[in-house]
């Protein structure tokens, strides 16, 4: 009841605020979430924070936002975690996280990563749902960062255009005189998205951690303190909020 009431009186105040076209949310602390509430598996975290991500996505469509990248996994997770760990948020990725956007009709969804990293199955959903996806004409987009590192994405995006530019039969001379921002912004892993305006991370680390760099350099950036899986739609209404505050003023 109070909670409802809250949730209207800070939609009401978001009228009027200048609001974020792209949004992107860092979804950490699956695993201290699990251990705080009692579980001894904490894969069990990571099952409610893919669920999580579903409620998430709804928020932000009633909210009115229509790009959201959400970070799953870096390179250095998939690397380093117990394979049981890995194993089991793929296996999240190719059920709760590829289907739902096949089932939701608000998304289309994007990959963004170094997908020679993830399992053949997890990497063959994934395409497949961003194919059934493509298509939708009114639909929001929703990029899922998967084995994503932001300086990657960079290295990935100059060799796209030097490969791009030997295939041409261009010069490196050439090459290096064009060379622009807006080059680069074309061989991004999901090129043609707005830049991000609002980096969300949960769980109160304050870093970035190496995710989006190139698209978020004019980012504001919201720190919270909740673990993903308890992270509320005030909590974004919130952020909203701050981010809408703080554009106001810096435009006055
Ligand atoms: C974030 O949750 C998701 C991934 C990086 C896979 P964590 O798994 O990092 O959970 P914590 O931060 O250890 O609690
Ligand atoms: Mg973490």
């Amino acid at each position: 009841m109070l909670y409802s009431l809250y949730t209207r009186r800070l939609r009401h105040q978001l009228i009027g605020l200048p609001k974020p076209e792209h949004v992107a949310i860092a979804m950490d602390g699956n695993r201290r979430w699990a251990r705080g509430a009692g579980y001894d598996d904490v894969r069990i975290g990571h099952r409610f924070g893919a669920e999580h991500l579903e409620l998430f996505l709804n928020w932000c469509a009633d909210a009115g936002i229509r790009c959201v990248t959400a970070w799953v996994a870096s390179p250095s997770n998939l690397r380093k975690r117990d394979a049981d760990q890995v194993d089991y948020l793929m296996n999240l990725t190719e059920t709760v996280l590829a289907e739902h956007v096949r089932r939701d009709h608000r998304w289309r969804l994007h990959v963004a990563g170094q997908l020679d990293l993830l399992p053949d199955s997890t990497a063959r959903a994934l395409k497949e749902a961003v194919e059934e996806t493509r298509d939708r004409p009114d639909a929001g987009d929703l990029t899922i960062a998967i084995a994503y590192s932001g300086r990657l994405e960079v290295v990935d995006a100059v060799r796209a255009v030097l490969d791009e530019a030997a295939a041409s039969g261009r010069s490196l001379d050439e090459v290096a005189d064009s060379l622009s921002e807006e080059e680069i912004s074309r061989h991004l892993y999901v090129p043609g998205l707005p830049d991000t305006d609002l980096v969300i991370r949960t769980s109160g680390e304050l870093r970035m951690s190496d995710f989006l760099l190139w698209q978020a350099t004019r980012s504001d950036i919201e720190f919270c303190d909740l673990y993903w899986p308890a992270f509320r739609e005030v909590d974004l209404l919130r952020a909203l909020r701050t981010y809408g505050r703080r554009r106001l003023e810096r435009s006055s």
